[in-house]
């Protein structure tokens, strides 16, 4: 009942009465008191008023993140993603338990985040910082009914949702907007917003790394499932770690990661993933609509750092250069070499360098 009342007296923005909580839920006095009280406990401020009832204060709050929290702004928003929720205080890794919960039989949409992960796991079998109170740690359970090879293709689907989300909530501005967006040597893109005022938006250094001012804000880890004839998706889980708060990163990436606070300022945890899933269910419609990037690739490619730029492909049957031009429906990077000839370079066979950088 928590969350309803959260949600009630948010989308009120004024009193509601006791009375009409008890009835709404059907529930007494003193069940809304005790909810009430919890939350307060939670972090909310919550004003009661004899004769008025309960109002929530939350402008200029510092933003609650938990289990109610999240379950009361995914109900307000997301048709599918983030349902259900499974939110923990400590969890080993948001992507290990998001596959044990597969294996039971989870549906398809569900969301596990945690506030800290004790065995976060990035790509190539690195591990990924995971302190509490600072950043998200979230994996989405999918059951698409694509063929596997597509599978690969929802890191990107995920990565444009990210840049997205963090772009509508730290940098005012939706993914459709990107087109008027400006890359830069430094590895941003900046947008120029009404008003002249100029904001950094998140870019993506190709297949799913998003990167701020040269450097890395976000990584995701996409691992499957296939059936036992290897001929279908089981599930796919589709982790994300985004640093949010200023914070002291491990000394080997220091100079190669960033926080949205550095740059923005501080960002509500809650209201960021929200934004994300909601990005994330309305990209993913559209490309298993069409089983391809097609639809998303315009978008993707407004915010694609790599375009343009010098890459090294650091390919195990050999390294070469060349410039990336962009992505084709499938999710491959474009790369032209110097004699002309155009390369694909698959996601997860290489790893792309920047020649100037890290991007
Ligand atoms: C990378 O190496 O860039 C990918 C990092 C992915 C980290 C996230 S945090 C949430 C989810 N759970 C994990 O254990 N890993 C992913």
């Amino acid at each position: 009942m928590r969350t309803e009342i959260l949600s009630l007296l948010r989308e009120r923005g004024d009193y509601v009465s006791g009375q009409e909580l008890c009835e709404r839920f059907g529930v007494s006095r003193t069940a809304v008191w005790k909810a009430v009280e919890q939350l307060k406990k939670d972090g909310y401020e919550i004003e009661a008023v004899r004769n008025r009832g309960y109002l929530l204060r939350e402008e200029g709050k510092p933003s609650v993140f938990g289990r109610t929290e999240l379950e009361s702004r995914l109900r307000e928003t997301a048709l599918w993603a983030g349902k259900p929720l499974y939110y923990y205080e400590s969890l080993d890794s948001t992507n290990l338990q998001a596959k044990r919960l597969a294996e039971e039989g989870t549906p398809h949409g569900a969301l596990v985040v945690a506030d800290r992960q004790t065995a976060g796991r990035g790509r190539r079998g690195r591990s990924w910082s995971s302190p509490a109170g600072s950043n998200l740690y979230f994996t989405i359970l999918l059951r698409p009914k694509i063929s596997p090879d597509k599978a690969s293709m929802l890191t990107l689907v995920m990565a444009l949702a990210i840049a997205e989300g963090i772009s509508q909530v730290c940098a005012g501005s939706g993914g459709d907007q990107a087109e008027s967006a400006r890359a830069t040597a430094e590895g941003g893109i900046f947008q120029v917003c009404a008003g002249s005022q100029v904001v950094q938006k998140p870019g993506i250094k190709w297949p799913n790394d998003i990167v701020l001012d040269g450097r890395k804000v976000c990584g995701i880890l996409t691992e499957m499932s296939l059936s036992v004839e290897q001929d279908s998706i089981q599930y796919v889980v589709i982790g994300a770690g985004i640093n949010v708060a200023k914070q002291d990163f491990p000394e080997e990436m220091r100079n190669r990661a960033v926080s949205l606070e550095e740059i923005y300022g501080p960002v509500g945890r809650s209201r960021l993933l929200v934004a994300v899933m909601r990005a994330f269910e309305k990209n993913y419609e559209e490309f298993i609509g069409a089983e391809s990037l097609a639809p998303l690739k315009d978008r993707y490619e407004a915010l694609l750092l790599n375009r343009g730029r010098k890459v090294q492909v650091l390919d195990p049957k050999g390294e070469f250069e060349g410039t990336a031009l962009g992505i084709r429906d499938t999710g491959e990077l474009l790369v032209e070499l110097p004699e002309g000839e155009v390369r694909e370079i698959y996601a997860g066979e290489v790893s792309v360098r920047g020649i100037y950088g890290y991007v």
